[in-house]
């Protein structure tokens, strides 16, 4: 089965006042085997953001439907949505929306103290992201002082 099936999305950007519309996204349609790595191209205004916001169920199509493992997310209420993005889907944006005045660690544990974890839950899980990514040496520096910038620019972190 895939993992994520878009049948026929369309969006349609209309200012409130009824003047400029905008179609974003017209009759989009393709899916995704589990395991298998997408990138999605295209030109400045071509719509990028505006299928992966819907993707990431952070806005809604205008039409068609999006199908992810199996649910479809129109079926998820707004009241369960927070919820369903934290257990379901991962986002990296092209400014990574780190909380700032959070240091890593806590960043990490977010979602899941919002999840009402318990503690012991959160410090496995904690420990799992870690060890994964390598980065036990950085945990309680800020977003700011491990930026891409540094990396870049070759600084220790
Ligand atoms: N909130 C919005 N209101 C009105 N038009 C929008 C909005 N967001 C994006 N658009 C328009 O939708 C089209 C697709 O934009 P976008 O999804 O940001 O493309 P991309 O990420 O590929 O550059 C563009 O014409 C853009 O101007
Ligand atoms: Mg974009």
């Amino acid at each position: 089965m895939s993992i994520l099936e878009v049948k026929k999305i369309r969006k349609t950007y209309q200012s409130r006042f009824g003047g400029n519309r905008v179609e974003a996204l017209r009759d989009v349609t393709f899916s995704v085997e589990p395991g298998e790595y997408v990138a999605i191209m295209g030109e400045s205004g071509s719509g990028k953001t505006t299928l992966l916001n819907i993707l990431a169920a952070l806005d809604q199509p205008t039409g068609g439907e999006v199908v992810l493992d199996g649910i479809p997310l129109n079926s998820v209420s707004d009241a369960e949505l927070a919820k369903f993005r934290r257990e379901n889907l991962g986002f990296v944006f092209q400014e990574y929306n780190l909380l700032d005045t959070l240091n890593l660690r806590d960043n990490i544990l977010l979602p899941l103290v919002l999840d009402g974890q318990e503690v012991s839950t959160l410090k496995e899980k904690l420990e799992e992201v870690v060890s994964v990514i390598g980065i036990q040496d950085l945990m309680l520096k800020y977003p700011f002082e491990v930026s891409g910038e540094s990396i870049r620019k070759g600084k220790p972190f």
